[in-house]
């Protein structure tokens, strides 16, 4: 990447060595880029990856524009895609990640497809209507699902860290909650009452796939790296 595009970090400004390295030399890893566009999960990110100390920065943030072709065929091939993808075209630490929804009476499916099930640019209310139909008199036992998320890292050495995450539910019976995006007004948590899109975003993140998969990449990247 071009140094001029790089943005002044938004959180303090601190480096991590890397431990253990024969040589006694250390790589510097000033910043981690997630490979994502989307605000929300960068809001997310931050929050749970703050007291790693090290600036966390989006691909806009850091002028990176990527076609990534996401053809794995799991989460965490395809969050292993998008992170190598990044860190070959940078040469810095890169995370990403890979969500979806697995539906027990589908096969699995909507799963790595979850985003482009029925079209992207499909909205969810139309897709969560044709699950509902697709699931019309299974009884509860028969609408077990959950939330994938799989978290990569890859480090400029080479190294590749991982850590999944799921949140396990199942599928209403109608569309209810103005919370979360996507298919969270159709998940429901029977231990709650309600569904993914009723609870507060701060429960969300503490419950979520997400947040599971994000604190276990936390803690790998901690044994990782040692604070300077
Ligand atoms: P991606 O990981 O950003 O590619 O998201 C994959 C897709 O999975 C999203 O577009 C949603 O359709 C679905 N998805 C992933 N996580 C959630 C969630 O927390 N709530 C609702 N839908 C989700």
């Amino acid at each position: 990447m071009i140094e001029s595009q790089k943005k002044p970090w938004s959180q303090p400004e601190r480096c991590l060595r890397r431990r253990g390295r024969k040589d006694g030399q250390s790589d510097m890893i000033e910043r981690i880029i997630f490979a994502t566009g989307n605000e929300d999960k960068m809001r997310e990110i931050r929050m749970i990856l703050a007291d790693i100390g090290i600036p966390i920065v989006s691909m806009r943030e850091a002028g990176i524009q990527a076609e990534i072709v996401e053809d794995g065929k799991s989460f965490e091939e395809n969050a292993v895609i998008k992170a190598k993808t990044v860190m070959k075209l940078t040469g810095e630490a890169v995370l990403a990640d890979d969500s979806g929804l697995q539906i027990d009476y589908l096969d699995g499916a909507p799963g790595i497809y979850s985003a482009r099930f029925m079209g992207e640019s499909t909205s969810y209310d139309v897709k969560n209507t044709a699950l509902l139909e697709k699931l019309e008199g299974v009884p509860d036992e028969k609408r077990s699902a959950r939330f994938v998320c799989a978290i990569a890292c890859a480090l400029p050495g080479g190294e590749i860290l991982t850590s999944l995450g799921t949140m396990e539910g199942r599928i209403g019976y109608a569309i209810r909650g103005e919370n979360g995006f996507g298919y969270d007004p159709i998940f429901f948590l029977p231990e709650y009452g309600c569904t993914s899109a009723e609870i507060s975003p701060e429960k969300k993140n503490e419950l979520s796939h997400r947040g599971k998969a994000l604190r276990g990449m936390r803690e790998k990247l901690r044994a990782v790296l040692g604070e300077k």
